[in-house]
């Protein structure tokens, strides 16, 4: 049966070339990459966020920044930040499969608006601002402002943040188009920000992330293995973050995220999951060494 499961994915994958089935990867926090960081060269591409940059940085993901795969994302937030491969398919890698199938790009092709890009991101101007891609210190200095109040950064100090960042741009930028879905995908930003750095991080890690895109092991923060599907811890963190911006819900959300009330509800607005081939993306799932992932027990 498995073998006939395994013939059934290498098929559903055709015009791949070759499949390869790559063993379970293990999160281990004692991997040398956490305490190894290298900026990136001249010639190296980076993208939008800067955890997947961080992963680069630490090697996790080709320091190159090129020719990834979704197969690699998948793998590297896994041992780098230990986020369940469902998570990584509902915050982008669906999407990936969606536009790349599993051909390779480069980082910086992430902040293709549209895909999952959007403005008001904490730290990068809005695509019709130019530059949406690399870290924009002035965008940064708006919320920065807000989370110097707190040494430790909660789901409700990253939403004031966040807050303060969208009543800026509406208060500045005629073109912003900050509203529903910059909201829900920010708090999904929010809740794996906080998630990955152990749940109630200092501000310097947080900055770490954000200013040097790498990962804070120098600044005594230790990689801790999470649940393997970490999937309602983040949500749960996310989705406090939102309701902590009411009056930005009023302002700029429309109906449906003021419905939002739950970690499942939340999930379903930013990973509409009829909207994606399960099936496949199960299957993408086996060849990067998860083979027991079940979108039905999500959360
Ligand atoms: C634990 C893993 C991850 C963490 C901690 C993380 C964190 C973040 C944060 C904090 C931002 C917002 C940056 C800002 O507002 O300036 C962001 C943006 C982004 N992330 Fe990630 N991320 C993770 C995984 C992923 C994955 C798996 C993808 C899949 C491709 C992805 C793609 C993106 C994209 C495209 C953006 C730009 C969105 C925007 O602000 O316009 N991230 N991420």
């Amino acid at each position: 049966m498995k073998l006939l499961s395994v013939l059934v994915s290498m098929f559903l994958l055709g015009g791949i070339g070759y499949a390869q089935l790559l063993p379970l990867p293990i999160f281990n926090p004692l991997d040398p990459r956490f305490d190894d960081w290298q900026p990136p060269g001249p010639g190296d591409s980076r993208g939008p966020c800067p955890a997947l940059n961080s992963l680069a940085n630490h090697g996790f993901l080709p320091h190159s920044g090129k020719n990834i795969t979704a197969i690699d994302i998948v793998r590297g937030t896994f041992e780098g930040l230990c986020l369940s491969p469902e998570f990584s398919v509902a915050v982008g890698v669906a999407e990936l499969l969606k536009s790349y199938t599993l051909a390779s790009f480069d980082l910086h092709e992430l902040s293709n608006y549209g895909f999952i890009d959007h403005d008001c991101s904490l730290s990068r101007a809005n695509i019709g601002d130019g530059d949406n891609n690399d870290f924009n210190e002035t965008i940064w200095s708006v919320p920065l402002q807000v989370l110097k109040n707190y040494s430790a950064i909660t789901p409700q100090a990253i939403g004031g943040a966040r807050t303060a960042r969208d009543l800026f741009d509406i208060a500045h930028n005629p073109n912003q188009e900050c509203g529903a879905r910059s909201i829900a995908f920010g708090a999904l930003d929010n809740g794996l920000l906080i998630a990955s750095l152990g749940g109630s991080p200092k501000l310097d890690w947080v900055r770490s992330v954000i200013e040097h895109e790498r990962l804070p092991t120098n600044l005594g923060f230790t990689p801790t293995p999470l649940l393997i599907n970490n999937s309602p811890i983040i949500l749960t963190l996310a989705l406090a973050s939102l309701l902590s911006q009411p009056y930005l819900i009023e302002i700029l959300g429309n109906t449906v995220i003021k419905m939002i009330k739950n970690p499942a509800d939340l999930l379903a607005e930013v990973f509409p999951i009829k909207g994606y081939n399960i099936t496949y993306i199960t299957s993408v799932l086996s060849l990067a060494g998860f083979s027991s992932v079940n979108f039905q027990n999500f959360l």
